[in-house]
C-alpha cells in the first residue's frame, strides 16, 4: 500500500514538473524559479510521507479563528453535531457566532453543565436486551421512548405495574413531563393484554407516552406467554382507537395472575425499571403517585446551586411528602392549593387511615405549616432513626442507592424495609424537599381486612427476621438505632 502510494506521488511530482517546465519555457521565465517550484513539490511529498494524525478538528478551527473555548464545548459536548455547528458558525457569519455564544449563557444550559460537573455522571445507552433475572425472564427496553437523555439532563421516574394500573400513566406524565421507565409484570395471557395496553397508550392517548415512556416487560419462567415478538417486531400495527382501552375497568378476577394465584413480584419490577434509567437522578415511585409539576427543573437548579446540606459528605436521598385526596377532588398543582385542601379536609397525609406510622416524615407538622416559596430547597435533614425507624420514604436518589430485595412481594408487605435498613446503616442523609410532593390518584384508602394478605405478611416478617435481616447485617453491617 505504502510504496504504491509513494510511487503515485512521485509520478504526480514528475508530471507537475514537466507541466511547469513547459509552462516556463513558453512564458520565458528564469530557471531559478523552476528549481524552487520543484523543491517545493519535493517538500510537499516528504510532508505527505511523514504525515501524522491531524490535530483535533475543533482545536484546529479554534486555533485558526480564535473562538472562545466555551462555544466549542458547550452546545453539544463534542458530538458530531457540535462540530458541524461550530463549522457552520465559523464559515458563515458573525451574527450567528454572537447568538451561539449567548446560547451558551442560557441559564438552563448553565444549570445542566453545573449538574454534570457536580454529579460526574456517565451516560447510558437505551438498548433492548433479553435476560433472565432469578426466576424471571425480562425484556429490557422492550418498547422505547423516542427521547434520549444524557445522564445529567433530567430525572427519570421509575416504576412498576401490571396492565390494570396503566390508566395512571397519562395523568402522571402530564405532571412529570420527563422520562418514565416502567416495568410491567405480564405472565401468561396477561402478556397480550399488556402489549395491547402499550399500543393503546402510544397510539390513542397523549403524545407524551411515545416521547417519554420506556416499557420493560417481565414474567416468571413458569408462566411464559405463548408468543413473544422480538423488540423490533412488536407494535407493528396501529391500534384501533375506536375500541375501548384494554385496561378500562379490568377486574382482577379476569387476570391470568389472579387465576394462577401468582404473587406480584414488586421488587423485580422496581429494580428493572431503576437499573435501565438513563439519568443520574431517579425517582423510584409507585405509578399511582403523581408528582407536583416542575419538580425536574427546580430540582436540577437546586443541585447546580450545590449549597448547604448538599455539601455534606454523607450519601443523600431527597424524600417527597406523600398525600391522598378525596375521590371527587383534583390533584393539587402546588403547595398553596394542597395546604388549603389539608385545612378543609379534602387532602390527608398518605395512608393516614391505613397505617398512620408508616409514612411519618420528620418535621411534617412544620412542613404543612410552611408557605410555598419559589424554587426547591431542602426543608429538613432527617435520619431513618428514632420515631422514623420504620419510615418507608419515596425519594429522588441515584443508581448508587441500595436496590430492593427481590424475594419480597407486594402482597407480603414490608417490601421496602430492607432497603430502608441499608440506608440507615450506610448513614444516608434524608434531605426532605420543601415545595415538592406526591399525591395518590384521587380516592382515600381505608383499612379493609384481608386475612389472606395478613397471613402472607406474617410469613414475610418471618422471612425478613430469620433470613434476610441476618444477611443484611453481614453485608451492610450494624449500627445503633437502625432497624428493618
Ligand atoms: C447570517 O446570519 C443571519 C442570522 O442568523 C442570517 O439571517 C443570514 O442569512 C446569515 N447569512 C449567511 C450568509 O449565512
Ligand atoms: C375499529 O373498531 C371499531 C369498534 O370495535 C369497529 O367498528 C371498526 O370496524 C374497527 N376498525 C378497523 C379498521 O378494524
Ligand atoms: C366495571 O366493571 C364492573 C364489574 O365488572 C361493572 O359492574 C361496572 O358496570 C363496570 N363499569 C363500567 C363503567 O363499565
Ligand atoms: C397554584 O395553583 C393554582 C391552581 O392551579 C393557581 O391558581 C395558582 O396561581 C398557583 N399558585 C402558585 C403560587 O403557583
Ligand atoms: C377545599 O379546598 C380546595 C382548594 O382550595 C377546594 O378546591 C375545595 O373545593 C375545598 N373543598 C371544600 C369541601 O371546602
Ligand atoms: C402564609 O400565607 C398566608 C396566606 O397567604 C399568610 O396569611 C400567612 O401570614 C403566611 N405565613 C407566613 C408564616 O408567612
Amino acid at each position: 500500500m505504502f510504496t504504491n502510494r509513494r510511487i503515485f506521488y512521485l509520478k504526480c511530482v514528475i508530471v507537475i514538473a514537466i507541466l511547469y517546465l513547459f509552462a516556463y519555457i513558453f512564458t520565458n521565465s528564469n530557471t531559478s524559479d523552476i528549481i524552487r517550484e520543484l523543491q517545493q513539490s519535493g517538500r510537499n511529498l516528504a510532508a505527505l510521507e511523514h504525515q501524522q494524525t491531524p490535530p483535533d478538528h475543533v482545536d484546529s478551527i479554534r486555533n485558526l479563528q480564535n473562538v472562545p473555548e466555551t462555544l466549542v464545548l458547550l452546545p453539544e459536548e463534542k458530538s458530531e453535531k457540535g462540530y458541524e455547528e461550530v463549522n457552520n458558525i465559523l464559515t458563515t457569519n458573525s451574527t450567528k457566532l454572537v447568538s451561539a455564544v449567548s446560547a451558551s449563557e442560557d441559564p438552563r444550559v448553565v444549570v445542566l453543565n453545573k449538574v454534570r460537573e457536580v454529579t460526574k455522571c456517565l451516560d447510558k445507552p437505551l438498548i433492548p436486551k433479553i435476560q433472565q433475572r432469578g426466576d424471571y425472564w425480562v425484556l429490557y427496553n422492550y418498547v422505547r421512548a423516542e427521547k434520549r437523555y444524557k445522564c445529567h439532563e433530567t430525572i427519570t421516574y421509575t416504576t412498576h405495574a401490571d396492565y390494570s394500573f396503566l390508566d395512571n400513566l397519562v395523568p402522571l406524565l402530564e405532571r412529570w413531563k420527563g422520562p418514565v421507565s416502567i416495568a410491567l409484570h405480564a405472565p401468561g395471557t396477561d402478556f397480550a393484554s399488556t402489549l395491547d395496553s402499550i399500543a393503546y397508550l402510544r397510539d390513542c392517548t397523549s403524545p407524551l407516552v411515545k416521547e417519554f415512556v420506556t416499557f420493560h416487560v417481565y414474567f416468571s419462567t413458569k408462566h411464559v406467554p405463548k408468543q413473544v415478538p422480538r423488540h423490533d417486531k412488536v407494535l407493528q400495527e396501529a391500534f384501533n382507537c375506536s375500541q375501548i382501552s384494554p385496561f378500562f375497568n379490568v377486574s382482577t378476577e379476569q387476570m391470568y395472575k389472579t387465576q394462577k394465584k401468582l404473587l406480584y413480584p414488586v421488587n423485580v419490577g422496581r429494580n428493572v425499571a431503576r437499573e435501565t434509567a438513563q439519568t443520574h437522578y431517579i425517582l423510584p415511585s409507585d405509578i399511582e403517585l403523581y408528582p407536583s409539576p416542575t419538580i425536574i427543573q427546580q430540582f436540577l437548579e437546586m443541585i447546580a446551586e450545590n449549597v448547604g446540606p448538599l455539601l455534606s459528605k454523607n450519601p443523600k436521598v431527597f424524600p417527597l411528602h406523600l398525600f391522598e385526596v378525596s375521590g371527587n377532588q383534583q390533584v393539587p398543582d402546588n403547595k398553596t392549593v394542597l395546604k388549603e385542601m389539608l385545612v378543609n379536609g379534602t387532602a390527608l397525609p398518605f395512608h393516614k387511615k391505613l397505617c398512620p406510622g408508616c409514612h411519618n416524615v420528620p418535621k411534617s407538622k412544620e412542613w404543612k405549616e410552611a408557605n410555598e416559596t419559589k424554587g426547591l430547597h431542602v426543608f429538613h435533614v432527617g435520619k431513618r432513626m428514632g420515631n422514623f425507624v420504620h419510615w418507608e420514604p419515596i425519594f429522588i436518589g441515584t443508581h448508587a442507592d441500595p436496590l430492593y430485595d427481590e424475594r419480597l412481594s407486594w402482597e407480603g408487605k414490608s417490601d421496602k424495609m430492607t432497603q430502608g435498613y441499608a440506608l440507615c446503616v450506610l448513614d444516608y442523609d434524608f434531605l426532605i424537599l420543601d415545595n415538592a410532593f406526591l399525591v395518590h390518584k384521587p380516592g382515600i384508602k381505608v383499612y379493609k381486612k384481608d386475612s389472606k394478605r395478613a397471613l402472607l405478611a406474617a410469613k414475610t416478617n418471618q422471612l425478613i427476621k430469620k433470613i434476610i435481616f441476618p444477611e443484611l447485617k453481614v453485608i451492610y453491617g450494624v449500627k445503633k438505632g437502625c432497624a428493618v
